[in-house]
């Protein structure tokens, strides 16, 4: 690959960078808080995507789960193109396919510190989660995705809640390494998504697939009718005559979150709250609402699949590209940290003398 194959022109608003694990299919509560999110922006910055499956070891480091990355890898880029992630403005990378990552992960994992790290919550919960104790790669999942983000210098890094401190980790040791070495890394920033987390379908939290109430992208028609149908609505309402609640209600929660007609929605909510709508009703246009939603997404996941090899060549080629910039920033750290001249003094003193010992 020549450097001009790689080469993309960098829009004058900068580098995003962010990604999702290789954990499972997307769901709904992606598409509200980040992917839609993703698509707006591919056109005003460098987007680049990361499928984070380094990531996805500090959790699940068993050969079983390392043996389902490539599918799953395959399955995200698949759902980030049917939401409309465009091949030609985003790049897509496997994190593991980048050597650099683990090399910036090393030197960073020097400037931020341990209590540091251990006051964050996240990380608690993700031990808490697996219900493992919590090893030392988990403690340092921040610092790696600090790698992540600043490895290819991003800018702007959109996240939800859950990742705010760890840009912030990326933005401590952005400046702890500048005012070391020298200004190397521009320092990111958070983008928060401002859409609020969508509910899963049992009502009881957010949108999940380890709580097993999410609706996935890839999921077709009748499985959809299916999950709603089966949905927690308002547990008091035993009757289609008694006022119901529509805060809180996961059923009115995806409403609002993917019903565009204001008036419809308006009238089932104003009728459920003085019981007089049925819950098949509210569900019947539910489901009309998502068909709506999800039938361009269906429809380009098709497209996609349809073509034999497109969707591992955008992976490849996005980790090709994202190497070379890696590379870059690889030769620019250890030059301001020096650490690449023991290594050129030992070969040069060799070099000296092979000459030597040549002349003599
Ligand atoms: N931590 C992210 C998650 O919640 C995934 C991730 C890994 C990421 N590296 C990143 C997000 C870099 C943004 C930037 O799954």
């Amino acid at each position: 690959m020549t450097p001009t194959e790689i080469q993309r022109p960098m829009p004058a608003r900068g580098r995003i960078l962010t990604g999702d694990r290789p954990t499972g299919r997307l769901h709904l509560g992606h598409l509200v808080g980040s992917l839609t999110n993703r698509v707006r922006l591919q056109r005003d910055f460098d987007t680049i995507l990361i499928v984070a499956d380094l990531h996805m070891l500090t959790t699940r480091p068993e050969r079983a789960d390392i043996d389902l990355i490539l599918d799953r890898a395959r399955g995200l880029v698949l759902d980030y193109l049917a939401c409309g992630v465009d091949p030609d403005l985003t790049t897509i990378f496997l994190q593991s396919g980048v050597p650099e990552v683990y090399e910036l992960n090393t030197l960073f994992q020097n400037l931020i510190t341990v209590g540091r790290l251990n006051r964050l919550p996240s990380l608690r919960d993700m031990a808490g989660v697996h219900g493992a104790a919590m090893s030392y790669g988990l403690m340092g999942y921040p610092v790696l995705q600090a790698a992540d983000i600043l490895l290819p210098r991003a800018d702007l890094v959109p996240v939800g809640k859950d990742n705010l401190a760890h840009v912030e980790i990326a933005r401590e040791i952005a400046r702890r390494f500048n005012k070391l070495y020298g200004e190397v890394f521009p320092e990111p920033r958070a983008l928060l998504g401002e859409v609020p987390t969508l509910m899963g379908t049992d009502g009881q939290g957010k949108m999940s697939k380890s709580a097993g109430n999410a609706i996935f992208l890839s999921d077709d028609p009748a499985l959809v009718r299916r999950k709603v149908r089966a949905m927690f609505t308002d547990p008091r309402r035993v009757h289609a005559d008694i006022p119901g609640q529509v805060e809180g209600n996961p059923v009115f929660d995806l409403h609002r979150a993917f019903n565009a007609d204001l008036d419809e929605l308006r009238d089932l909510e104003e009728r459920y709250l003085r019981g007089a709508v049925g819950d098949g009703e509210v569900k019947d246009r539910l489901v009309a609402a998502l068909d709506l939603t999800m039938g361009p997404i269906r429809a380009r996941m098709a497209a996609f699949e349809a073509q034999p090899g497109l969707i591992d060549q955008i992976l490849l080629d996005g980790t090709e590209r994202v190497r070379a910039l890696a590379a870059e920033t690889m030769k620019e750290v250890r030059a301001a940290m020096g650490l690449d001249r023991a290594l050129v003094r030992l070969r040069r003193a060799s070099e000296r003398r092979a000459r030597r010992q040549g002349a003599g």
